[in-house]
């Protein structure tokens, strides 16, 4: 999978770039023209984990309200400076993706007094896709488990939203709605990652937890949704908790960018077997619905790619801003938000915030790469 960004691309990007103005605190990036604007969206609702969770986790346990996610350093660059359970410095990828449609960000759906004229956010950092019983079955759960609410949870959720905001027929309130389904599902490998399962046990499990999201999305559109995107998941073996645990001398099982690669096939492997799912409903639906799938493998290869020219430091792509030890800043017994481990200067200049969360920064990137990869097949001119 080699990413080719065409001049064309290129030159997109950098006009949506040159309309980037800096508002009050530098860490409110807004677009005069947002780039989704003509979708019309008035509506968004999300699905999914730790990458998109705008503050469900801190909100639903003691175990996320005492979290570090709840506190600084988490959220520093966060308009007035405000820690919200966003698991980043900043803001998130569905938080940009909310500002280039024009609308407000997404409240939690945990947030009883928050406003959800313009949609919610079900997102619960830690979150499966497979109920967490199943993964309990199979010990393949976060030790301890830090959340239930996998995908079938947050239908829940949403099922029980739609049915106290809208009274006759919910689908026709949905017509101009935006659903993300995910990411979500890239937990359950990083559980069992962490729990000593092999690359055959978790390859195995790929075409369960596809099947998982693919009738989470028959469930939003049975709910009345038409526009729909679902997210892959990242390179994770560029991802500095997973680097630190498997570092190994053999030169060969890193890629160009230092990354694993046996862990970059994994996600490579589930992310294509998620695109054919997708496909096929796709076909299933035509022409009603428009599923996307949300490319976040190569938005990413993309990133590492230009690092240096989107202004990353080159010699910090695999580390941790937030962190300390080792030779990615990562160290799982001292972690970011624990006493005495620092904070980098510019988070700016890091992809990772917290060795395994991103920064505002790269959100922000891979938000603008998304957004351009997908606005040929989200249909926005009708
Ligand atoms: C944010 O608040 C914390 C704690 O009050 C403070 O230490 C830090 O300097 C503040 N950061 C910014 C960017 O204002
Ligand atoms: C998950 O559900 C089980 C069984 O209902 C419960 O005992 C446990 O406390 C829950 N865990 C969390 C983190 O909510
Ligand atoms: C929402 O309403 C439908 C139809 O009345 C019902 O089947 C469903 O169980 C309700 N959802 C929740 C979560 O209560
Ligand atoms: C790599 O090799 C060095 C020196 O031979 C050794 O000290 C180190 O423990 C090895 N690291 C791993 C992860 O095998
Ligand atoms: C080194 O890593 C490569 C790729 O992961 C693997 O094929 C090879 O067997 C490894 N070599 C050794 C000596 O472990
Ligand atoms: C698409 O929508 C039309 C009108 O509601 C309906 O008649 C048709 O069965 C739908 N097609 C599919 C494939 O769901
Ligand atoms: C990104 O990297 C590719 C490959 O090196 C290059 O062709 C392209 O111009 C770069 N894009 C930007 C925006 O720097």
């Amino acid at each position: 999978m080699t990413l080719t960004i065409k001049m064309l691309d290129l030159l997109q990007v950098l006009s949506i770039l040159s309309f980037l103005v800096l508002l009050k605190s530098n860490a409110q990036l807004m677009l005069e023209v947002p780039s989704l604007m003509k979708c019309k969206f008035d509506k968004i609702y999300q699905l999914g984990d730790s990458l998109s969770d705008t503050g469900n986790f801190i909100r639903e346990s003691f175990l996320g309200a005492f979290s570090p996610f709840a506190k600084l350093p988490y959220g520093q660059n966060f308009p007035q400076n405000k820690s919200t359970g966003r698991c980043s410095d900043g803001l998130l990828m569905i938080d940009f993706i909310a500002m280039e449609c024009g609308l407000p960000l997404l409240n939690p759906y945990k947030d009883q007094n928050a406003n959800f004229r313009h949609g919610a956010n079900f997102a619960v950092a830690g979150a499966t896709a497979l109920p967490a019983e199943i993964l309990i079955d199979k010990k393949i759960n976060s030790n301890p488990l830090v959340t239930n609410s996998s995908l079938s949870v947050q239908l829940d959720w949403m099922s029980s939203h739609f049915n106290s905001t809208c009274f006759l027929d919910c689908s026709k309130d949905l017509k101009k709605a935006l659903f993300l389904v995910g990411e979500i599902g890239g937990n359950e490998f990083n559980y069992g990652l962490l729990q000593g399962k092999t690359m055959e046990e978790l390859t195995a499990m790929v075409p369960e937890v596809v099947q998982i999201i693919i009738n989470a999305v028959e469930t939003v559109i049975g709910f009345g949704a038409v526009r729909i995107v679902i997210p892959g998941n990242f390179p994770i073996g560029c991802m500095p908790n997973l680097l630190t645990m498997f570092s190994t001398n053999n030169s060969t099982a890193y890629d160009e960018y230092h990354c694993l690669k046996d862990l970059n096939n994994l996600a490579i492997f589930y992310n294509h077997h998620l695109q054919k799912a997708i496909q096929e409903l796709e076909k299933a639906y035509y022409p009603n619905i428009t599923l996307i799938y949300g490319d976040y493998y190569n938005a990413y290869q993309w990133l590492l790619q230009n690092a240096t020219s989107l202004g990353f430091d080159k010699n910090s792509l695999q580390k941790a801003c937030c962190g300390i030890g080792g030779e990615y800043n990562y160290d799982k017994s001292r972690i970011c938000g624990a006493p005495g481990v620092p904070i980098c200067g510019n988070p700016a200049t890091y992809i990772s915030w917290d060795g395994v969360h991103l920064t505002q920064a790269a959100y922000k990137w891979l938000t603008i790469w998304l957004i351009d990869d997908m606005l040929p097949t989200l249909n926005c001119q009708l």
